[in-house]
């Protein structure tokens, strides 16, 4: 709209010019709606004139056949009707409705006046109201019958079927919690999705929504058993210290129950936060935490087990914990400290050794070569005088 780019000062110039009163009129219109059972609707009305005019809301049911508005207040129909305005250099008012039925569907209507006699029972105005009219139609959830057809264990085909013909579909997306796999502009009433990379990133939620108008929704779920996998810095322990194990599942549905075991040869031996002071257990939805606190290298270098259970079964991975002793984790040090001693006392005994020497050493051989040197020359001159 070209009045848009205007600020409303420069609007009011353009139409009311420099007049102290002047007409109501509309810089926005409310917009006709399509809306699903359940939803809420917004819609919208601005107006301008001198002084501020005032703005009401009416409805006719679209079910009358006696073509009479009613007027809508703030908090009609139960609360279910929000009427928000405001009147600064012009009056805007924005109407809302919650949780809508069929039986909301209608025309609503924007009324706007600023005649100072608009509301007078007797009097009849001078100006009358001006009006103006959105559609609002709401429509129950179309079906769609979901399906997931496994051609593995690792792949399933999700289809979706919308089962009415009168929404215009033009297009597709799928989503995956909020995220979204795929779209296209496809016009048909199937959409389907295959879901690859089962059971461990392949479970979740899936949402498969047709575009029309309204959008229209359903979630297909594709559930396993947990799939549990532990962390790797869980393996080893310094004696002494506190021991910290962890296992997680990324799976959907999400784990309702972790547990922990001790399986040795003989027997399965389940922990619990009561069944021993040193061992406390913290489990919060997809992740579990083991804490054995004064690791002990005789007592606690086990093999744990981490078990999550779902609606759809158990899972669990084997944690092999090690307990290194305090000494192992001082030998690293013991043996650098070890290596700089050693490799410094060689050092020192060979400097101290080498000194004296080197410097006869040295002198000898330079001397030795000066004189075998000047020897052969000697003996040159020799040869060559003998010739
Ligand atoms: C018009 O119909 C509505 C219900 O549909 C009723 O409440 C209202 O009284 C009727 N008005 C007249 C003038 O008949
Ligand atoms: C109306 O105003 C209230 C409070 O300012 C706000 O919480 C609500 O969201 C508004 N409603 C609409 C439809 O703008
Ligand atoms: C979709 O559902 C309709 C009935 O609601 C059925 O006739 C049609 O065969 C279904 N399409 C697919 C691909 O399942
Ligand atoms: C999905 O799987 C079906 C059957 O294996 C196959 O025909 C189809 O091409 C696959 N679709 C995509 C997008 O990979
Ligand atoms: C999908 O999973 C959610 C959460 O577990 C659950 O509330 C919902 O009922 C499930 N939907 C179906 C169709 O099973
Ligand atoms: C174990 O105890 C700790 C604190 O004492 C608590 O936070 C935790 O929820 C308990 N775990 C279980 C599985 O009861
Ligand atoms: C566990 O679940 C929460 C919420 O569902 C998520 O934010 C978090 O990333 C998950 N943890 C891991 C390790 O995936
Ligand atoms: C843990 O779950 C697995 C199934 O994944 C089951 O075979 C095993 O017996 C369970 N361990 C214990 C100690 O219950």
């Amino acid at each position: 709209m070209g009045l848009g780019l205007l600020t409303l000062p420069a609007v009011l110039l353009l139409l009311c010019g420099r007049r102290t009163e002047c007409t109501a009129g509309f810089i926005k219109s409310p917009l006709s709606e399509v809306r699903l059972t359940g939803e809420a609707v917004e819609i919208h009305c601005e107006v301008i004139g001198r002084p501020i005019p005032e703005i009401q809301w009416w409805f006719e049911a679209d079910y009358s056949n006696n073509e009479s508005f009613s007027q809508l207040w703030d908090g009609a129909r139960e609360e279910r009707v929000q009427i928000n305005a405001t009147y600064i250099f012009h009056a805007t008012s924005t109407l809302c409705v919650t949780s809508l039925t069929p039986e909301d569907s209608g025309t609503y209507e924007c009324r706007a006046s600023n005649d100072p006699d608009r509301n007078h029972l007797t009097k009849i105005p001078r100006m009358k109201w001006i009006r103006s009219q959105a559609n609002v139609m709401v429509i129950d959830h179309p079906d769609i019958t979901t399906n997931a057809v496994y051609m593995s264990e690792k792949t399933v085909i999700l289809s979706c079927n919308l089962s009415v013909n009168s929404l215009i579909v033009s297009g597709h997306r799928w989503l995956k919690g909020s995220k979204v796999l795929h779209e296209d502009k496809d016009t048909s009433n199937v959409m389907t999705y295959n879901v690859t990379g089962l059971p461990g990133d392949g479970s979740g939620q899936y949402t498969c929504e047709f575009l029309t108008t309204p959008d229209v929704r359903m979630v297909v779920n594709v559930s396993v058993s947990p799939q549990v996998l532990h962390l790797k810095a869980s393996e080893h322990g310094n004696e002494g210290d506190t021991g910290v194990l962890t296992c997680q599942s990324n799976s959907f549905p999400p784990v309702t129950d972790w547990a922990w075991y001790i399986v040795s040869p003989n027997a399965v031996e389940v922990i619990g936060n009561g069944s021993s002071d040193r061992y406390v257990i913290k489990s919060t939805g997809n992740q579990t935490v083991l804490r054995i606190s004064n690791v002990d290298i005789e007592k606690d270098q086990n093999e744990y087990t981490c078990n999550a259970t779902n609606e759809l079964g158990t899972g669990g991975d084997v944690i092999h914990f090690k307990v290194r002793s305090r000494l192992a984790a001082l030998w690293p040090f013991l043996g650098i400290v070890g290596e700089v001693v050693v490799l410094v006392t060689i050092i020192f005994i060979y400097e101290k050794r080498r000194k004296p020497d080197e410097v006869c050493e040295d002198e000898d051989s330079a001397t030795g070569a000066l004189k075998s040197n000047s020897g052969a020359n000697n003996d040159n001159l020799r040869q060559r005088n003998s010739n």
